[in-house]
């Protein structure tokens, strides 16, 4: 079940979100987009952190995103991709039209069951769906402690990862790519970029205080970071690739 409350939160965090949030590796897009590929859909586009990665990869591009905020940031940077509101429940594109589907760190978002019929739909018969999400390496202690003060919920495991999909109705899985990657990142923009995930978001004043607070404070105890301004932050992206069934 799709949290509204927190889905809504991108409404309004464009430029925020495109500031501080962390790209995606190109050897992502790579595992994704097939050489063969001429026409391709990213889903939940946000900003265009990985629609950017598309560019130049196929002849055609299509953004669909339902928050218009978002929407103009992937415009003022991407001109030459076509960009439209929607959701993936309900795509904006014609049957059979699509070769690629990408949904770039958003399909926990989707109703999935609409959501599949509709990616289905808008793909070439056997066309592909890449889903990815960057997580938080297990290895970087500090950072570790920051997601479970964001997520104390889920522990280890951050909002993304905990509901990466295997079996999709109507695709079959191709592969599953783990690519380990690393970001040079500031004190400061790492603490803002807490501020652009959805439980700070949606946190009151005073919890949202808290919360930074103690990111301040695992960032001071930690050796790997204490009195650094710049932090070396290693990432994972995961990337699960499948085939709309013929
Ligand atoms: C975490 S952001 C990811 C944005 C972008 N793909 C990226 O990787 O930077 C999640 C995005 O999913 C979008 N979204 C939420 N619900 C959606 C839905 N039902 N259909 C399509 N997009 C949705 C949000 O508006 C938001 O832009």
């Amino acid at each position: 079940m799709v949290d509204q409350t927190l889905a809504r939160s991108f409404l309004t965090a464009g430029a925020d979100y495109d500031r501080y949030r962390p790209g995606f590796p190109a050897e992502a897009a790579d595992a994704i987009v097939p050489a063969s590929a001429r026409v391709a859909l990213d889903l939940g586009a946000g900003t265009g952190k990985f629609t950017e990665l598309l560019v130049g990869r196929v002849d055609r591009v299509i953004a669909v995103e339902p928050s218009e905020q978002m929407l103009a940031i992937l415009r003022a940077k991407l001109p030459g991709v076509e960009t439209m509101i929607g959701a993936a429940e309900s795509i904006p594109a014609s049957d059979h039209s699509v070769d690629v589907v990408t949904v770039a760190q958003a399909f926990h978002w989707f109703d999935r069951e609409p959501a599949c019929a509709e990616i289905a739909r808008v793909l070439v018969p056997g066309g592909v769906l890449g889903l990815l999400w960057n997580r938080t390496d297990p290895r970087c202690a500090w950072d570790r402690a920051c997601h479970r003060v964001a997520h104390p919920a889920v522990g280890d495991t951050d909002e993304t990862t905990s509901s990466a999909a295997e079996q999709l109705p109507g695709f079959d899985v191709v592969e599953r790519v783990t690519v380990p990657w690393a970001e040079s990142i500031s004190r400061a923009d790492y603490i803002a970029r807490w501020h652009t995930v959805s439980s700070f978001m949606t946190a009151s004043d005073a919890e949202r205080a808290r919360m930074t607070a103690d990111v301040e404070r695992i960032l001071d105890a930690d050796p790997a970071t204490a009195g650094r301004e710049i932090l070396d932050l290693p990432q994972i992206t995961d990337v699960y690739v499948y085939r709309a069934r013929v």
